[in-house]
């Protein structure tokens, strides 16, 4: 055994310091198995004190780190591109008493969102963000890639949540911030600063968030629709009418019957659609007579199925949110996160198709998301060595229409190439310098984010 990891079984003890290939392996791949690498070892440490002096030694040693929370993501940004030791924040679960004055409460980086929202609710209150990782994504992690999911239209993405965290940074000096004040205009905010930067700049470790009422009524429509106008019809009136909305997502025949045959799930109407929306209205009082009124009136709607016991809603659920874990079991997807304005959301739909048949001729594609932000999620299923193809062809085709190269995954390893799609020369530029003013050395997360 090398000094280097010498020292970092001191600090973590011989039992957090996995060296050996077999107990390496189910970090080193990412969610999707398309992203893998070897780390030189994975070390996990177990407070804020083992994270600094892990860090320290790593960066004393001249060793890149690549971070790592539930390894959900999907970017490849939590899995080493080679050699690197990678360091796991699973061990950092301490959950602090729910601040009830204030609505907040402060976490360990490595609780799972499940975790989180367990411990919440008895207070009455819930965690503004959600997604279907919430088993395994950690709240670190989804700080580190502000991490959307099914809730933004309501209260907004990771970042709105965030009060304050406590950080390492690259050569193991501990900021931090957790007071959560609802104002303080006391200079740059660090904290923002490192919601979305993908472990490129430091390594959070704590994390205050504010939570949301818990709402307990709920009702959930799924609705056929004719296409994406219609289904752009269906959320302005949901959006005009409905002052209980929660959420709009959007899916069309091929997820459909994807998910359909993954599942065993019925056909949820007589006649197949040209796409699909689901609404969720969430209250103090049930919300379902004011859905089915917006329903009944909206030209849009084609057909509905409204469910409002919890049995219900899961099962109309489940068409939308298991097409991540259907399009993973039918093969490894090139999978893209992109956002354009919602005007220019049915024509980039209607060109998607054509383009990736155009580069990786008889390849798949499934498209699904989140309609109220125009957050389409675009899948690629059998592109095989053309995924980067694809991927420069829709991310083009998204920068023609002035979105986003990344809506909110991150960008990882998988988009850094494209960044400038998204960002300008001069933003790349002040991007690089405030890399270079924490992590002169380049010690965390190389490549990801900003290409090498
Ligand atoms: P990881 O995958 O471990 O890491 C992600 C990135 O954050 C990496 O760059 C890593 O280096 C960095 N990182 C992790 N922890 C830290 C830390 N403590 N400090 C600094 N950097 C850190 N995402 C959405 O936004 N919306 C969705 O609706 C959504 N749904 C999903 C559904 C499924 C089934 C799956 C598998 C994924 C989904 N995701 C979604 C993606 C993923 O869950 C999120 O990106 C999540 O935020 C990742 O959390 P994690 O703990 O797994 O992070
Ligand atoms: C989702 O909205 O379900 C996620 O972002 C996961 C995915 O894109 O597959
Ligand atoms: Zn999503």
């Amino acid at each position: 055994m090398s000094d280097l990891e010498e020292e970092l079984r001191a600090i973590v003890g011989p039992a957090h310091l996995l060296v050996d290939p077999d107990l390496r392996d189910a970090y080193e791949t990412d969610w999707t198995r398309r992203f893998t690498g070897t780390a030189r070892c994975v070390v996990r440490p177990a407070d804020t004190a083992e994270v600094a002096a892990v860090v320290r030694a790593c960066a004393t040693a001249g060793v890149p780190m690549v971070v790592q929370g539930g390894n959900t993501g999907l970017v490849g940004g939590a899995v080493p591109a080679g050699g690197e030791v990678l360091v796991s924040l699973s061990r950092l679960t301490a959950l602090e008493p729910v601040d009830e004055i204030e609505g907040q409460v402060t976490v360990g980086a490595g609780v799972t969102l499940e975790k989180l929202q367990s411990h919440a609710r008895p207070a009455g209150l819930d965690v503004g963000v959600d997604l279907a990782a919430r088993s395994s994504a950690t709240i670190g992690g989804m700080v580190a890639t502000n991490a959307g999911g099914i809730r933004v239209l309501r209260y907004g993405s990771m970042r709105d949540q965030l009060t304050g965290l406590e950080a390492v940074l690259p050569d193991g000096t501990v900021i931090t911030r957790l007071a959560g004040l609802a104002k303080d205009n006391t200079g740059y905010d660090l904290t923002q600063l490192l919601a979305g930067s993908e472990g490129t700049l430091a390594i959070i470790t704590r994390v205050r968030l504010r939570l949301v009422p818990l709402l307990p009524a709920r009702a959930v429509a799924l609705v056929a629709v004719d296409g994406t106008d219609a289904a752009l019809t269906l959320l302005a009136a949901a959006r005009g009418r409905l002052s209980t909305l929660a959420a709009a997502e959007i899916c069309y025949p091929e997820g459909m019957e994807l998910v359909r045959s993954y599942g065993r799930l019925p056909a949820p109407f007589d006649a197949d659609y040209p796409a699909y929306v689901l609404l969720e209205c969430a209250g103090h009082t049930d919300p379902t007579d004011e859905l089915l009124d917006m329903l009944g009136e909206c030209a849009a709607v084609e057909d509905a199925t409204v469910a409002s016991d919890a049995a219900g809603r899961a099962r109309l659920w489940a068409y939308r949110e298991t097409h991540t874990e259907a399009i993973n079991t039918a093969g490894v997807p090139t999978k893209l996160d992109v956002c354009v304005p919602l005007r220019e959301l049915s024509g980039l739909v209607a060109v998607l198709s054509e383009t990736v048949e155009a580069v990786a001729p008889g390849a798949r594609t499934i498209l699904f998301g989140h309609l109220g932000e125009g957050n389409l999620h675009v899948n690629v299923l059998g592109a095989g060595e053309h995924a980067e193809q694809v991927t420069d062809a829709v991310l083009r085709q998204v920068a023609q229409r002035h979105g986003s190269i990344s809506s909110e995954h991150g960008v990882g390893r998988a988009k850094a190439e494209w960044l400038s799609l998204s960002r300008s020369p001069e933003e790349i530029d002040v991007l690089r310098r405030i890399k270079s003013a924490l992590d002169p050395s380049g010690v965390l997360n190389p490549g990801v984010l900003l290409p090498n």
